[in-house]
C-alpha cells in the first residue's frame, strides 16, 4: 500500500516537473472503481499529440479504450468493452485483456513438463482457455511505472503464485503499454519464473476500425501473411496438422474482406468455429518482429498493422458475440462486430512438441512485444 502511495506521488511529481508544452505524449492516472474484493482498480490514460488516446486498466492489464483518428481526423473508440468497471466484472469476455498464463487452449487442461503431468482449471468444455477459470484477464495488476515524454507508457505487474490455476512456478509478469507520437501502440509482455513452467501471453482486444458499436467488420480488408493454418477438432484443439491456406477460405495472403468467404459451408473449420477462429502459421519459429496482419476499414480509412515476433496468429472473427452484451454507450455487440488478432505460440503447443516449446526456466525471460501501428488510407501504417 505504502509502495503504491509512493509511486503515485512520484508520478505526480514527475508530471508537475515537466513543462507542459514540451511533452509530446502524456499520461494521467485515476481510479476506475473497485473489484468485488474491494481492491482499487486504476486506469491510466495515455495521449499523444495527434489526439490518439489509450486507456489501460489494472483489471486484467486491459486496453479499455483507444481513440484513433479517421481520414478526416475524426476520433472513434476502436475497441469493444464497457464504460464502467462493473461491466467487466459482470461479463468479462476478455475485452481488451491480457490473456495467459497460456493464451488459447490446452487440451483437457493437461500438459507434460519435465516428465510430470500438470492439470489446469477447465473453463471451455473439456479444455483450459486463456489461463483457466481465473486467468490473467481477471487478476488485479498493479501500476509499477508511468512515463511521459516522447512516448507515454504504463507498466503493470502481476505476480502469479506457484500453482495458480494449476501452473507451476511463481511467475512475475509485466505488461507495458506505450503510445508514441507516430500513432503506434506497443504492448510489451515480459515474464520470469522461479521453477520451470510454460508461458504464452497475448492481448485479446476486440477491434472495430469503424468504431465500437458501429456495426459489422465483415467489410474490413484483412491481410495475414501466413501460408498455413493449424486446423482444430470440434473442441478447438489443434489436430496436429499444418495445412496450406492456398485455395481455402483461410487464404488472406492478399487482402480480402473478412466476410467474403466466411459463409463457405464446405469448410469444416468455419463450422467448428462459427466463423474464423484458428491459428495461422506466420513462421514455424520465433522470428524478428515483422508484420503479422494488416487491417483496413474502407469506410473510415483507418488502417492498423500488427507486428510481432511470434510464430502464430489466432484470428477470431467475434463469432460468439451474440447480441446479448451491452457494451459502451449502450451498444449491443452482435456476431461479427469485431475481430481479434492474437500473436502467440501455436495453441496447445505443450502437447505438440513439433509446434515448438512454451517452456520457461528460471533465469530466462519470456517476451512478446506486439505493435499496433495506425494510419489512414495506406499512409503511416505500412
Ligand atoms: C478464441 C475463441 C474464444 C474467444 C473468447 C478467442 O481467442 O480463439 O475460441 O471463443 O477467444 O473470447
Amino acid at each position: 500500500m505504502k509502495h503504491a502511495v509512493l509511486l503515485g506521488s512520484l508520478f505526480m511529481a514527475t508530471t508537475a516537473m515537466l513543462p507542459f508544452a514540451s511533452m509530446a505524449a502524456q499520461a494521467t492516472r485515476a481510479s476506475f472503481g473497485h473489484a468485488a474484493d474491494g481492491q482499487n482498480i486504476d486506469i491510466v490514460t495515455l495521449t499523444n499529440s495527434h489526439g490518439m488516446r489509450a486507456r489501460v486498466m489494472t483489471y486484467g492489464a486491459s486496453l479499455q479504450s483507444l481513440l484513433v483518428p479517421d481520414r478526416n481526423g475524426k476520433l472513434a473508440d476502436v475497441v469493444l468493452g464497457y464504460d464502467t468497471l462493473q461491466g467487466y466484472l459482470d461479463r468479462r469476455q476478455y475485452f481488451g485483456a491480457t490473456v495467459g498464463r497460456y493464451a488459447n487452449r490446452i487440451a483437457h487442461g493437461t500438459f507434460p513438463l519435465d516428465g510430470k503431468a500438470y492439470h489446469l482449471t477447465l473453463n471451455d468444455g473439456p479444455n483450459s482457455l486463456h489461463g483457466g477459470v481465473k486467468g490473467l484477464d481477471m487478476q488485479v495488476w498493479k501500476v509499477v511505472d508511468v512515463k511521459q515524454g516522447a512516448v507515454a507508457s504504463v507498466t503493470m505487474q502481476y505476480s502469479s503464485p506457484d500453482g495458480d490455476q494449476g501452473y507451476p512456478g511463481n511467475v512475475t509478469i509485466k505488461a507495458t503499454y506505450a503510445l508514441s507520437d507516430d500513432n503506434q501502440l506497443k504492448i510489451a509482455y515480459v515474464a520470469t519464473t522461479d521453477k520451470p513452467t510454460i508461458v504464452n501471453l497475448s492481448n485479446h482486444t476486440y477491434w472495430n476500425l469503424g468504431g465500437e458499436g458501429s456495426g459489422t467488420v465483415m467489410d474490413h480488408l484483412l491481410m495475414i501473411p501466413g501460408d498455413a493454418i493449424t486446423p482444430v477438432d470440434a473442441t478447438s484443439i489443434p489436430n496436429g496438422q499444418v495445412v496450406p491456406v492456398a485455395g481455402t477460405p483461410y487464404d488472406f495472403r492478399m487482402a480480402k474482406p473478412i466476410g467474403r468467404d466466411i459463409r463457405d459451408g464446405r469448410s469444416q473449420q468455419l463450422l467448428f468455429g462459427h466463423g474464423y477462429d484458428m491459428n495461422w502459421v506466420i513462421s514455424r519459429k520465433e522470428a524478428e518482429a515483422r508484420v503479422v496482419a494488416r487491417v483496413e476499414d474502407p469506410r473510415s480509412g483507418r488502417v492498423m498493422t500488427l507486428w510481432s515476433s511470434k510464430p502464430g496468429l489466432q484470428f477470431y472473427s467475434g463469432n460468439f458475440l451474440d447480441g446479448t452484451t451491452v457494451g459502451k454507450d449502450h451498444h449491443i455487440y452482435r456476431q461479427g462486430d469485431a475481430f481479434v488478432l492474437e500473436p502467440q505460440l501455436f495453441p496447445d503447443t505443450p502437447n505438440h512438441p513439433d509446434f515448438g516449446s512454451a517452456r520457461l526456466a528460471p533465469g530466462e525471460t519470456y517476451r512478446n512485444t506486439i505493435i499496433y501501428r495506425f494510419g489512414v488510407d495506406g499512409a503511416m501504417a505500412k
